[in-house]
This record gives C-alpha cells, sequence and structure tokens, in this order.
C-alpha cells in the first residue's frame, strides 16, 4: 500500500470516485451531472434538479410528475411526530430539533432494505417531503402554535414558506427560494456530505446517514455561517463602519464569515447568481441597508485578500435572500439542510452502488509501552 503524506482537513486527498456534481475552484465552476448551474437556476426547478442528482439524469415529463406526486403525497408528518417536537425545548437550535427529528424516522420507518431500489426511492421521498415541514414545524411550534399542515395545491418552495409564515406565498418569492434550493443542492465532497458517506459505508439506515450530515452541516465553519454573515453585517451597522470592521478583524486574524472557501478561489458562481436574485428582490420588496453593507464588504475583502483567494461564497448572499424573504435567522442554516438532504441522498446511493466501510488511518504521535500508575501515585489536582 502506498503511504501517503498527511495533509490536514484531507485537502486535496480523494476520498471517493463520484460523477454527481464537479468543481473548478479556479474557474469557479460548479457542475451537477455535467450541467452548469446556472443553467439550472434559470431553467430547472429544485425537484427536477434532484431527480437529476439522485437518478443521473433528467426526468420526462411522466417521471417528473411521478416524483412532484409522491412527494406531495408523503409532506405530512405522523402525528407522534408532532408530539415528540412539540417536547424540544423551544429555546433550542432548529438544526438540534431538525437532526434529533430526522433520526427520529428511522425509529418510524424502521425497515431496512438497501438492495431494494423501491426501499431507497420511499426513503428519498420521504426525507426530501418531510424535512421542510419538520423545519416548519418547530418554527410554529416554538412559537406556542400549531404547525400547520401542507397544502398540496402549492409547489415546493411556495409550500414551504406558506408552512412558515402561515400566508399565502408571494410567486416571485417562491420562484426565488426554490432557486436558493436548487444552488445549495449539492457541491462535491464537503463536511456534511463526507459524513453522510461515512455514516453510509456502515450500511445504517438512510435517516441516520441525514441525521449525521444535519449535525456536521451546523458548524459555523460550514452551513452555519450564512447566520454569522447576518450577525456581521448587522454589527458593522453603517457602509462608513465596513472598513474599521474588517482592519478589526484582520489584526485579530479571525474570519471574515461568508468569505473563503476550501476550493474556490475565485467568487463562488453561486454568491453571483444569488446576489441577482438579491437585487430581483429588493426591486420588488424594497432595498435593504444590509445589501449595502454587503457590497462594500465585498469591495473591502477584495482588495484586502483578493490576493489570497478569499471571495465570497456561497453563505454570503444566501442569509440577505432568506432575511428578504422573511425566514428567521436562525433558520437559514435548516433551509441549507432542506437542499442540501438533495445531494446527501444521491451520494448516499452512489455510496451503496459500490460500498466499501470508510476506514482511514492515522500518524501515531503518542507514547508506546507506558507503565500503568496506580491512582494514588498519580499527580495532585492543582487548586487555584
Ligand atoms: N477571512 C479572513 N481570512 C481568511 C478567510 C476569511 N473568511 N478564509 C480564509 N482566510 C485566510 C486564512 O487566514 C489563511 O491565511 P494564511 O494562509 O495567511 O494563514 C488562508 O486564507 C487559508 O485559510 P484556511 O482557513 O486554511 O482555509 P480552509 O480551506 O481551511 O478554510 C473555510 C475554508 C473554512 C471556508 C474558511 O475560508 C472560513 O473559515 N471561512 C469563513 C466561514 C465561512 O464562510 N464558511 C462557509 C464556507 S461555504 C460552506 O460551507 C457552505
Amino acid at each position: 500500500m502506498t503511504v501517503c503524506e498527511y495533509r490536514a482537513g484531507l485537502e486535496g486527498v480523494p476520498a471517493t470516485q463520484s460523477n454527481i456534481s464537479f468543481v473548478d475552484g479556479q474557474k469557479g465552476i460548479l457542475e451537477y451531472r455535467g450541467i452548469p448551474i446556472e443553467e439550472l437556476a434559470e431553467k430547472s426547478t429544485f425537484l427536477e434538479t434532484t431527480y437529476l442528482l439522485i437518478w443521473g439524469e433528467l426526468p420526462n415529463k411522466d417521471e417528473l410528475e411521478a416524483f412532484e406526486h409522491e412527494i406531495r403525497y408523503h409532506r405530512r408528518l405522523k402525528f407522534r411526530i408532532r408530539d415528540m417536537m412539540k417536547c424540544f425545548p423551544e429555546s433550542g437550535h432548529p438544526m438540534d430539533a431538525l437532526q434529533a427529528s430526522a433520526a427520529a424516522l428511522g425509529l418510524f420507518y424502521s425497515r431496512r432494505a438497501l438492495d431494494d431500489p423501491a426501499y431507497i426511492r420511499a426513503a428519498v421521498v420521504r426525507l426530501l417531503a418531510k424535512i421542510p415541514t419538520m423545519v416548519a414545524a418547530f418554527q410554529l411550534i416554538r412559537k406556542g402554535n400549531d404547525p400547520v399542515q401542507p397544502r398540496d395545491d402549492l409547489g415546493y418552495a411556495g409550500n414551504f414558506l406558506y408552512m412558515l409564515s402561515e400566508r399565502e406565498p408571494d410567486a416571485l418569492a417562491a420562484r426565488i427560494f426554490d432557486v436558493c434550493l436548487t444552488l445549495h443542492a449539492e457541491h462535491t465532497i464537503n463536511a456534511s456530505t463526507f459524513s453522510a458517506m461515512v455514516t453510509a459505508s456502515t450500511l445504517t439506515d438512510p435517516y441516520a446517514v441525514i441525521a449525521s450530515a444535519v449535525g456536521t452541516l451546523a458548524g459555523p465553519l460550514h452551513g452555519g455561517a450564512n447566520e454569522e454573515v447576518i450577525d456581521m453585517l448587522e454589527q458593522i451597522g453603517s457602509v462608513e463602519n465596513v472598513r474599521p470592521y474588517l482592519d478589526d478583524c484582520l489584526q485579530r486574524k479571525s474570519k471574515i464569515m461568508g468569505f473563503g472557501h476550501r476550493v474556490y478561489k475565485v467568487k463562488d458562481p453561486r454568491a453571483t447568481i444569488l446576489q441577482n436574485l438579491a437585487e430581483k428582490l429588493f426591486e420588488k420588496f424594497g432595498r435593504d441597508n444590509y445589501y449595502d453593507i454587503a457590497i462594500a464588504m465585498e469591495q473591502a475583502v477584495e482588495e484586502k485578500l483578493g490576493h489570497k483567494g478569499i471571495y465570497p461564497n456561497v453563505d454570503f448572499y444566501s442569509g440577505l435572500v432568506y432575511r428578504k424573504l422573511g425566514i428567521p435567522t436562525d433558520l437559514f442554516t435548516p433551509v441549507f439542510a432542506i437542499a442540501r438532504v438533495a445531494g446527501w441522498l444521491a451520494h448516499w446511493k452512489e455510496q451503496l452502488a459500490e460500498n466499501r466501510i470508510f476506514r482511514p488511518t492515522q500518524i501515531y504521535t503518542g507514547l508506546h509501552a507506558i507503565p500503568y500508575t496506580p491512582i494514588t501515585e498519580r499527580r495532585e489536582t492543582l487548586v487555584d
């Protein structure tokens, strides 16, 4: 076996072979099954794109209609799942609520038949259908309200906005939200997808796979960054304060949220599309001071850090769009999860097709053959 050099964070180390998506971080290219993200954002829908990611090609009209119908039919939650969610602390983070609820699906749908295509399809449909309902349900429950039932006359994105706000969704808002889901659906072997694949490789159930990925996405260096971007823009407060804020961050060597990416060394193509979507929303619903701050921030960061390849990533503009859509800040990452379920499931299915359990190695840096010290002879506890 070849002995590999250790790379912190596995940077540049291939963890799998995949034909689901492709990123060129130097040229700013992202493709799903070979189709550029710009094409999909303009011409496709989230569910159609999801079908493409999971089954490898765009569905024909009948296939798409059947898929959409199945998802519509499975959106509701069992009353026991809703009751379980009512017991969650209302101050808990919605990502924790989502992780627990996704894992709980394994209790309610415990059959496991990973070599049965019908089982795979049922799990895919169930997860895609129920995760948005879970996110919306927790939002209403923590406000002291009963969750609303999904509406069969609404599309995937519009129905989610409806379940969250209990109001008729605006058509432009629903379309823009659908595009946001498409943009976040898949992104090669990022931390949460890797987590999903490691879990999948043990041949556990798909609900455990998605729950582990949700837990990984929650961290501030991954999906959690979009929340922190809004906190940062709030702290900056005005365009004039952008440069002093940035200088202070750089002096303290703290990371600027929404900037930088392990793979992209130019502006993330999804950030460009999201910025355009934000502008469309501002045109219809009024411009936002945060957007002016964001533009000034992008310019200032480019001047100071562009030479290091630090540009806006997907999280920089997604928060602005979600905020304008009326989505509460701490639901930004759960909304990211709603979209990324598509990619996680695509990788789950790909992993199962040629599975080998993940079991990397390590470089041991500890000691050897140390004699056991009886407890009475160990060092004393230091008291301040
Ligand atoms: N602000 C300031 N400097 C940065 C930033 C940033 N956001 N990101 C990277 N750098 C600098 C680092 O300080 C480092 O500089 P140095 O070489 O002089 O020490 C260099 O760029 C490389 O940075 P690393 O942290 O080694 O890059 P890595 O690939 O490990 O991290 C990451 C990528 C985690 C995304 C990082 O850029 C970051 O923390 N960004 C902010 C958080 C964020 O927006 N996360 C969302 C990412 S997108 C997603 O997950 C959906």
